[in-house]
């Protein structure tokens, strides 16, 4: 299939092409590079062994830019990540988040519309089960309440497109609840890269790995867990970026709307990852155990076993290959790109 990208020079995005070309797939980026580096694209063209990934730098909403790559193309599907993430800055910057994911959501299906493509895959994510109603987390939950506007975009953007579903039965739609995608590619050429200092676990800890930061702050050891620190289903990058090939499979079949969750159905708390990565890399981390982060819940892990009957997919990678690949990107390249 040719897929359209949107987002792709992102964390997800770049992992997921290397999958997508190994399948024999081919794709073109839709990115605006304001959370990437195209740097991320020239990696993945060299890991996959092509001259460069085609890309096109413009901004999902903007319908024009779109008319014309839809108009130079054949797209059989869009795997959509295009998006902003920072939990904390869309506490700050409601508007912001809400024009770039759920417009730019618009903008783009409106676009997918016109031109007769009505095949999407959506990176949605657990926070749209808010605190979850049940342990581990199947897609029958009911969607919680959101704490923040990043995951109010998700939980809207989830509802439009089933809304679209319902009025137009000919597109296909797949919502992908990601949980927690951590490490990176094996070679260690790509991975995450995020600006400034990093809300998420993984990315704080491989910077005090790596000498950045002094010390990983350990947001509450209260929590109703065995140790006290909150408990996620972290999952490798590159097992998301397989979950998105499996995705394609319900596109084809041209079978509706369809939900899955990706993770690995094991649920880790913090001090069991720092424990894993000092283990498995040989590095100390300096911790300090800090008041609860606003908005954090206990426990959060799922139950995958949908994805795996409907679709065939299941993850492959441990804890240890997260910590061990999530080390060898940012040893490799303290500074990112
Ligand atoms: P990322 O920031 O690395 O990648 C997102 C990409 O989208 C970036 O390259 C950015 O430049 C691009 N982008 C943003 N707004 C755009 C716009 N208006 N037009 C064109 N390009 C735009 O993030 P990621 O971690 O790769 O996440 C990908 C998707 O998965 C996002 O939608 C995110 O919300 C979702 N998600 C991520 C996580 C996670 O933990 N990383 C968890 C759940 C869901
Ligand atoms: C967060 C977002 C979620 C988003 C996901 C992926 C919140 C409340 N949720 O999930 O919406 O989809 O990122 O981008 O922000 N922790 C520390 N110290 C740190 C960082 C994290 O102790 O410096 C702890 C957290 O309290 C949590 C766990 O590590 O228990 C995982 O945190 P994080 O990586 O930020 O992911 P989530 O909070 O699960």
């Amino acid at each position: 299939m040719n897929i359209l990208v949107t987002g792709g020079a992102g964390f997800i995005g770049s992992h997921t092409l290397i999958e997508l070309y190994k399948a024999g797939h081919t794709a073109l980026v839709v990115d605006n590079l304001c959370n990437s580096n195209p740097e991320a694209l020239r990696r993945v063209a060299e890991l996959i062994g092509i001259d460069a990934i085609p890309f096109i730098k413009a901004d999902i909403r903007d319908s024009k830019a779109l008319d014309s790559i839809f108009s130079a193309n054949h797209f059989d599907a869009v795997i959509h990540f295009a998006g902003l993430k920072a939990v904390g800055e869309s506490v700050e910057k409601p508007l912001e988040y809400y024009d770039n994911n759920v417009n730019g959501t618009l903008v783009l299906l409106d676009a997918m519309r016109r031109h007769g493509c009505k095949n999407i895959i959506f990176s949605s994510s657990a926070t749209v089960y808010g605190d979850p109603a049940e342990i581990p987390i199947t897609e029958s939950c009911p969607k919680g309440q959101c704490t923040n506007p990043y995951g109010q975009t998700k939980s809207i953007i989830e509802q439009i497109l089933t809304d679209l579903q319902v009025a137009d039965p000919q597109w296909n739609i797949v919502l992908l609840r990601y949980f927690n995608p951590i490490g990176a590619h094996p070679s260690g050429r790509i991975g995450e890269n995020p600006n400034g200092i990093p809300n998420n676990l993984m990315p704080y800890i491989t910077q005090v790995a790596v000498g950045k930061r002094e010390y990983l702050g350990i947001f509450g050891n209260d929590y109703p867990t065995p140790d006290g620190t909150g408990i996620r289903d972290y999952i490798h990058v590159c097992d998301l970026a397989s979950a998105h090939i499996a995705a394609l499979k319900p596109i084809e079949q041209k079978t509706g709307l369809n939900i899955y969750n990706i993770g690995t159905g094991h649920g880790y708390s913090v001090l069991d990852v720092v424990k894993a990565f000092i283990r498995v890399n040989g590095v100390d981390i300096p911790y300090r155990i800090m008041p609860r982060r606003a908005g954090d819940i206990a426990t959060c892990y799922c139950n995958p076993a949908k994805a795996n009957r409907e679709i065939g997919w299941k993850a492959q990678f441990t804890l240890d290959d997260m910590c061990r690949d999530a080390w060898h990107w940012q040893h490799a390249n303290p500074n990112g790109y």
